[in-house]
């Protein structure tokens, strides 16, 4: 059957694919936030996952404002990143498990999620940056991917609490997966920031501190703040959490946090990259309930 093994949780900015692109990730400005992946990539060495399932949103490369669905799931052979305006590189294309999308599609669609389902999906830095960060240099990619696409961008945006359930039925999903495959959840943005208006800049660290302390044990204590709250406390693309949200979800209830680091700023971010391994009470559980 399938297992997930585990969370990641990561910042994505554009800045860290030229910075990679570059080969600047020791300069001063950028070695503490690249620093802070190591421990993240010795843990994916050990275990050695087959599938990232990947919550992210997309910036206006695959959808754009005139369609942009609520929760969309890649269910493509490949996706390749594009460039979203900035005259950067794209990274090499990354592989899809189509069989695993379906997979998760038809559970979440059964657990009355309407989501859309994308058989071509184009994957922006949301996406592509985490997945570079986490297995640099590796072609071909030692992961397949399943993106999933939150809207965080154009209101009316799903709540909190509608993120976390979309996770859960992701993780029923997999876990109900035949297959006998590793996967690994990524939660990609965030965490406090804002790019544009009078408050660009605005970084909350006493905010983000909090959301990295109850994704581990308690994610449902984030479900309680309204999408307005959000924006007032982590800025308007902080609200970026909703995909961190979302990838907790699907982990079920029982993790570690093996790893943590906050640094401020990347761009005009607060970053982070957090790592939450599976516990196996849940398997313990799971046995008991199913
Ligand atoms: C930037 C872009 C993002 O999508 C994000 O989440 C954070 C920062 C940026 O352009 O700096
Ligand atoms: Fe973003």
């Amino acid at each position: 059957m399938a297992k997930i093994i585990g969370g990641l949780f990561t910042s994505h900015v554009p800045a860290i694919g030229n910075a990679i692109a570059k080969g600047v990730q020791q300069d001063p400005y950028w070695k503490p936030f690249f620093d802070g992946f190591a421990p993240a990539r010795r843990w994916l060495d050990e275990h050695k996952p087959d599938v990232a399932v990947v919550f992210y949103n997309d910036h206006g490369l695959n959808f754009f404002l005139d369609k942009l669905p609520t929760f969309a799931v890649g269910a493509a052979a490949h996706y390749e990143h594009a460039d979203e305006g900035w005259g950067l590189k794209p990274f090499e294309p990354l592989p899809g498990d189509p069989e695993l999308s379906w997979k998760i599609i038809e559970g979440v669609v059964a657990d009355e999620f309407d989501v859309t389902t994308c058989q071509e999906m184009q994957v922006d830095h949301a996406c592509a940056v985490p997945v570079e960060l986490l297995w640099p240099n590796t072609t071909p990619h030692p992961v397949r991917v399943v993106p999933i696409m939150v809207n965080t961008v154009q209101h009316p945006l799903p709540s909190a609490k509608r993120c976390l359930a979309l996770g859960q039925a992701v993780g029923r999903a997999i876990e109900a997966y035949e297959k006998d495959l590793k996967v690994v959840v990524l939660g990609t943005g965030g965490l406090s920031h804002q790019l544009d208006g009078t408050r660009a800049g605005y970084i909350n660290r006493e905010f983000d501190h909090l959301c990295l302390d109850r994704l581990i044990d308690k994610p449902e204590a984030l479900t309680r703040y309204s999408n307005v709250e959000l924006v007032d406390l982590a800025g308007t693309q902080g609200i970026e959490l909703l995909n961190w949200i979302a990838a907790r979800g699907a982990l079920g209830g029982n993790v570690s946090e093996l790893h943590r680091t906050y640094h401020i700023p990347i761009s005009n971010t607060a970053s982070a990259i957090q790592l939450l391994e599976n516990r196996p009470a849940r398997e313990a559980r799971l046995r008991r309930t199913g």
